[in-house]
């Protein structure tokens, strides 16, 4: 009997992470969805049983320290140990550079970034060497956004890059890897409502080699990799999923 993987992925209620977690279900991991959005975390948690293994939802905000302290362990009991994290929670955030408020900064900042770490932070406790991590940026982080994401969202992205380095090097020394997939536009509710207008759609798919937004599953797959021992040499890369818009 092959041994079964366990991994725990925030933001599971929706878009990249409900992907991510079907797709590391369909590969033979256990699964605990993380998201302030239990009814959400609990439909892919029905999706992902469906296709085998055993999965559980965990409600928190990844922004609140004792709640996420509290998910963690939670997971930890039910899956046994933890070989693999994927961070995809997170919110987006369009208001203008001149009109954007403090407290929505700092609350974008809360989720994106303070999450990410805590997330990552929680699950080093629990995880053994060859354990691997995968958070998840955006081109907004690498171009100074310009698309959808302005100057809180772009900058929370740019140092989920950076923390994502510094997770490397710090947790290097415990076998832990990490990495950030750095994805283009990519149809989820994130971007749906803004999607419905062709222009706008038609402009940003216009700036990639592609001509297209991605589907969630295509970002899953990117993530399943990075999290797989096929990545093994990789540590703090950024892998650019965005249909040849950046070309980096
Ligand atoms: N969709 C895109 O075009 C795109 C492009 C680049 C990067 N990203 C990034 O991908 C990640 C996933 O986004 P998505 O497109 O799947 O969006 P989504 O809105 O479909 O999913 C985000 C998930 O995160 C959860 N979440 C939000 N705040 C939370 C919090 N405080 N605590 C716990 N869970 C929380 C939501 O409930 C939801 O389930 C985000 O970090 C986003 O910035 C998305």
């Amino acid at each position: 009997m092959s041994v079964r993987r366990r991994a725990v992925v925030t933001g599971a209620a929706s878009g990249i992470g409900a992907a991510t977690m079907l797709e590391l279900a369909v590969r033979g991991y256990d699964v605990v969805a993380v998201d302030i959005d239990l009814a959400g975390a609990e439909a892919t948690v029905r999706r992902a049983s469906a296709i085998g293994g055993r999965h559980l939802a965990v409600q928190a905000d990844v922004a609140e320290e004792s709640a996420l302290v509290a998910a963690f362990a939670a997971a930890h009991a039910f899956l046994g140990g933890l070989d693999a994290l994927a961070t995809c929670a997170g919110i987006a955030e369009s208001t203008p550079f001149m009109d954007v408020a403090v407290n929505t900064f700092r609350r974008v900042y809360d989720v994106n970034v303070i999450g990410t770490f805590l997330a990552m932070r929680e699950a080093a406790r629990f995880m053994q060497p060859g354990s691997r991590i995968c958070t998840v940026a955006s081109v907004a982080g690498l171009r100074g956004g310009g698309l959808m994401g302005t100057a809180a969202y772009a900058s929370s992205k740019g140092a989920v890059l950076a923390l994502t380095k510094n997770a490397a090097r710090s947790l290097a020394d415990q076998g832990i890897s990490v990495n950030a997939v750095a994805p283009g536009a990519t149809l989820t509710p994130m971007i749906a409502e803004a999607w419905k207008n062709e222009a706008i759609r038609s402009l940003v798919e216009s700036l990639s080699a592609q001509h297209r937004t991605a589907a969630p599953e295509e970002i899953a797959r990117t993530i399943a990799f990075l999290l797989s021992p096929d990545a093994s040499i990789m540590t703090g890369a950024t892998l650019v999923a965005d249909g040849g818009m950046l070309m980096y």
